[in-house]
C-alpha cells in the first residue's frame, strides 16, 4: 500500500481559526473553522488584537477536534503546514507558534504556506492541475491575477493598486447597513436588482492588468450620500447590483486579456469573492465564449474563505517540493509572490 501522506494544517492569518487534517493533498478528513465574526461586527471590521486573542483561546481545541474529527493522533503526521502570510502579524504568530510546537514535539518537518498559494489549493478539491495556468485571487485583503508556467511557481500579472475587490465590497455594504463582511448579503441583493447607476469601471480598458476600487467605491458613497441630503431613499438592490456589475465586469475582463496574452491550460477561481455568484457565472459564461480551450476549476463555495484544508493541500505541494522552515520560522504579514517584470 502506498504511504499515506498526513498533514496537520493551520490557518490563523485574519479572524478565522482553522486546523485541518489532508491526507494525499487532496483528501480532507478534517477541517475545523472557529470563526469570530461575531466579536468583530459591531467594529464593523476585524480588530487585531481582538482577533490574536480569540486565535489563543481557540487553537487547541481547534487542534484536539481536527485530529478527532480525522481518527489520527500526531504519531501518524508526516508534517505540519502553517500559514505564516500575509495577514495579521499577531494573528499569524498563534498559527506559526502553534505549528511550531506541535513539529518540535513530535518532531516532523514544518512547511511555510502562502496564503495566497492556500487559497488557490481550495480549487484543488474540485480537480487535477494543469500547467501553465492562470489564477484569479480575489479576497478581502488582495486582488491579482497570478501565472504559474509550473507548479509550485507563482508570478503576480496584475494586482489591485487600492482596495482589494472584498475590501470594497465591505465598505458600501457599511454605507448600505450591511454587516463585516458584506459580500455575501451584497451578492444575494444584487440577484433582485438591476445595474441602473452604472457605476465606473476602472482601468478596464487599459492595456495592463491591474486593478482598482477605490473609485468605484467613492463614487457608490457619493452617490448614496447624494440621495441622503436629498432625502431620496434608492433602491439597494439595484445600487447591489449596478456596484457587483461594475466588479464582475473589470474582474471578467482582465482576466479574458490575460488569458489571450498568456496560453494557459486552465483558470482556477479562489478567494472569499470567489463565493460571489455573479462573478461564478460571469466567468462560467466569458469562458465558454472566449477561451473555450482552457479548462476552469473554481474553488469550492466552502472553501473560498479562510480554512485550513486549502493550507494542507498547498502545504503538500510544498512539502513534495522540499519546503521546510526551521523551528525561527517567524511570520510575515506583507508576504507576496513576486511580480513579474
Ligand atoms: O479570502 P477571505 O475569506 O479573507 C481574506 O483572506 O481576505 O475573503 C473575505 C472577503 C470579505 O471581504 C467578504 O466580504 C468577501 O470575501 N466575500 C464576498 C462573498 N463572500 C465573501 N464577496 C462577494 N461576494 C460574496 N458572495
Ligand atoms: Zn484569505
Amino acid at each position: 500500500m502506498a504511504e499515506r501522506n498526513l498533514i496537520l494544517a493551520f490557518e490563523t492569518s485574519c479572524d478565522e481559526t482553522s486546523v485541518a487534517v489532508i491526507e494525499n493533498g487532496t483528501k480532507i478528513l478534517s477541517n475545523v473553522v472557529a470563526t469570530q465574526i461575531d466579536s468583530h461586527q459591531r467594529f464593523g471590521g476585524v480588530v487585531p488584537e481582538v482577533a490574536s486573542r480569540h486565535h489563543i483561546e481557540w487553537i487547541t481545541r481547534c487542534i484536539d477536534q481536527a485530529l478527532a474529527e480525522a481518527g489520527v493522533s500526531y504519531d501518524d503526521l508526516t508534517a505540519v503546514a502553517v500559514t505564516y502570510g500575509p495577514g495579521l502579524v499577531g494573528s499569524l504568530l498563534v498559527g506559526v507558534t502553534a505549528a511550531k510546537v506541535v513539529a518540535w514535539a513530535h518532531n516532523l518537518p514544518l512547511v511555510p504556506v502562502n496564503h495566497m498559494a492556500g487559497h488557490l489549493y481550495a480549487a484543488r478539491y474540485v480537480g487535477e492541475f494543469k500547467y501553465p495556468q492562470m489564477a484569479l485571487l480575489v479576497s478581502g485583503g488582495h486582488t491579482e491575477l497570478v501565472y504559474m508556467p509550473r507548479e509550485h511557481e507563482y508570478e503576480i500579472i496584475g494586482e489591485t493598486r487600492d482596495d482589494a475587490a472584498g475590501e470594497a465590497y465591505d465598505k458600501i455594504g457599511r454605507v448600505l447597513g450591511v454587516n463585516y463582511p458584506a459580500g455575501k448579503t451584497i451578492d444575494e441583493w444584487a440577484a433582485k436588482g438591476k445595474d441602473s447607476f452604472h457605476f465606473p469601471r476602472a482601468m478596464e480598458k487599459e492595456e495592463n492588468f491591474d486593478f482598482s476600487f477605490s473609485g468605484l467605491k467613492s463614487a457608490f458613497i457619493n452617490t448614496v450620500h447624494n440621495a441622503d441630503q436629498r432625502g431620496q431613499k434608492l433602491d439597494k438592490y439595484d445600487l447591489a447590483a449596478s456596484f457587483q456589475q461594475s466588479v464582475v465586469d473589470v474582474l471578467a475582463e482582465k482576466t479574458m486579456r490575460a488569458l489571450d496574452e498568456y496560453p494557459v491550460k486552465q483558470l482556477i477561481l479562489a478567494g472569499g469573492v470567489a463565493a460571489n455568484h455573479g462573478l461564478r457565472s460571469r466567468l462560467d459564461h466569458d469562458m465558454q465564449k472566449y477561451h473555450p480551450e482552457v479548462s476552469m476549476l473554481q474553488a469550492p463555495l466552502k472553501l473560498c474563505g479562510d480554512n485550513a484544508a486549502m493550507i494542507g493541500a498547498a502545504g503538500y505541494i510544498n512539502y513534495r517540493n522540499g519546503d521546510r522552515a526551521a523551528l525561527d520560522l517567524n511570520a510575515d504579514p506583507g508576504l507576496m509572490f513576486a511580480r513579474m517584470k
